[in-house]
């Protein structure tokens, strides 16, 4: 018998049938002449009643049948007439894998999202993290359907880097010297030349550096993979380890980058609502009751577009007071950018042409010589969910703008090619995944949207 999931079983169509099925117990209740265990097998939020017919079955078989337990069954699935399921299973022999004792640790339902955080290797059997999972993996499919479709490239870009695209100095450094006994140049410096890759190098805090490359070739390239970066934020919003795209265009400009970001997330968003049905309604109805109104409602809304000056203006006449003031020039803060989007617009917005000094060297520059084609997309209960800019295309303006920042340019010679070598206007940007994650599942913290969250003091499982 070939074993089904229980997502198939479900839809119906094998009804009357007899059919194998194998999961972990969710719970097991019942008397003497009949009792019921609720399996769950990961491929949908429900779970298969097995219906023990106990003239069939002795106490000491459904013994090891406890929650947590793993099992395999075989049996007829019929129509069920409890409420709650449309069929279940009427076991005939059953083969326990393995037994869960009694200090199995989600024995109960309704644990803390902080206790589970705790048990993030078990947290994928509980209904929450299942769901959360199956969007999660919905949306990086979503992903690569949508610059699939439009004959974007999918490049590699490498983890292990010798420059910091951000420039905001918060990188894990990579190195085989042996800590406790650093070789040391004749001036007392560490001597890099003996390290693995003979310069000091670190874990990538962005693609776009490469991706650059790769769409002055390829024309329009997306990346899709982890990054890092060890700044010590211990915010619901920050992971030390988390999943970025980015989409890096040649010939596009910032007008063409913003639509780009606003079809895109609209169309993963669409994905998980079409194809993640059963978990965005769990989702709905466990923690957010207007999840899936928000969700619609970013799909029939444009985002509003406007700049940071005229952002900052409305801002400083809100009359609101904010935990940092705002002035032109400060960066915003994620309580400004929510006032925006949540209060001000109500909607999605995207912010442009930022000040140069608070945005990365290789945004193009405006005539004002003040401001940069940046671009951030910002969500409601999120803020940032999106950074990007038009990239400078000018070798000179650049060069310039890498010397003022002290950037080693020796370093960047490769960069600066591009701009050397048949130079083209190119936009790209990037999005962090598990913020996309956090708004489609109505989740409140990042840790909670990654299998394996990493951030300051935690790196377990
Ligand atoms: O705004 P950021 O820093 O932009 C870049 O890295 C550009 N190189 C992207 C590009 O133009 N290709 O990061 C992009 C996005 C942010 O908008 C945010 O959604 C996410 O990455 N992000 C984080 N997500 C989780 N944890 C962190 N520590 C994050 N830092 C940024
Ligand atoms: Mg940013």
């Amino acid at each position: 018998m070939e074993r089904l999931k229980i997502k198939e079983l479900l839809d119906g169509k094998h009804l009357g049938e007899d059919v194998e099925v194998k999961g972990w117990v969710r719970t097991r209740r019942g008397n003497k002449q009949v009792q019921f265990v609720q399996l769950n097998d990961g491929s949908t939020i429900k779970n298969l009643q097995i219906v023990f017919d106990m003239k069939k079955f002795s106490d000491e078989d459904m013994k090891p049948i406890t929650t947590g337990s793993s099992l395999r069954v075989t049996g007829r699935l019929v129509e069920s007439l409890g409420a709650g399921q449309s069929c279940e299973l009427q076991a005939d022999e059953i083969e326990v894998y393995g037994t869960a004792p009694s200090d199995y640790p989600l024995q109960k339902k309704g644990h803390s999202l902080e206790f589970l955080r705790d048990k993030a290797h078990l947290r994928p059997r509980t209904n929450t993290f299942s769901a959360i999972m199956r969007i999660r993996s919905a949306l990086a499919f979503a992903i690569h359907k949508f610059f699939q479709e439009k004959g974007f490239v999918y490049l590699n870009t490498p983890l292990i880097t010798a420059s910091d695209c951000e420039g905001a100095g918060a990188m894990f450094q990579v190195t085989t010297l042996p800590l406790d006994n650093l070789p040391r140049t004749e001036d007392g410096k560490i001597d890099y030349s003996q390290d693995f890759f003979g310069k000091p190098t670190s874990l990538t805090v962005s693609g776009q550096l490469e991706g650059e490359l790769g769409a002055t070739a390829l024309g329009e390239i997306y990346t899709f993979g982890p990054t890092f970066r060890a700044e010590n934020s211990n915010t619901p919003r920050h992971l030390a380890e988390f999943w970025m795209v980015e989409p890096e265009m040649a010939f596009y400009d910032i007008n063409a980058n913003m639509d780009l970001a606003e079809e895109f997330i609209k169309y993963c968003i669409r994905y998980a609502l079409d194809n993640c049905r059963d978990d965005i309604e769990f989702m709905n109805e466990r923690f957010d009751p207007e999840l899936i109104d928000r969700l619609n409602f970013v799909l029939n809304h444009d985002f509003q577009r406007l700049t940071y000056t005229e952002g900052v203006e409305i801002l400083k006449n809100s009359g609101k007071k904010f935990e940092f003031p705002v002035d032109w020039g400060t960066d915003l803060q994620s309580e400004h950018e929510r006032y925006l989007v949540e209060e001000h617009f109500k909607k999605p917005v995207i912010l442009t042409d930022y000040p140069k000094e608070i945005k990365a060297f290789y945004m193009k520059q405006n005539e004002d010589g003040k401001t940069v084609r940046a671009m951030d997309v910002l969500f409601p209960k999120i803020g940032e969910i999106i950074g990007g800019s038009e990239r400078e295309a000018d070798y000179d303006k650049l060069k310039k703008r890498i010397d003022e920042l002290h950037i080693p340019a020796k370093d960047m010679w490769w960069y600066l090619e591009t701009r050397k070598y048949g130079t083209v206007p190119h936009s790209g940007f990037g999005l962090g995944f598990e913020r996309l994650v956090l708004f489609v599942t109505a989740m409140q913290n990042i840790r909670d949207v990654i299998p394996f969250p990493r951030y300051p003091k935690n790196a377990d499982f």
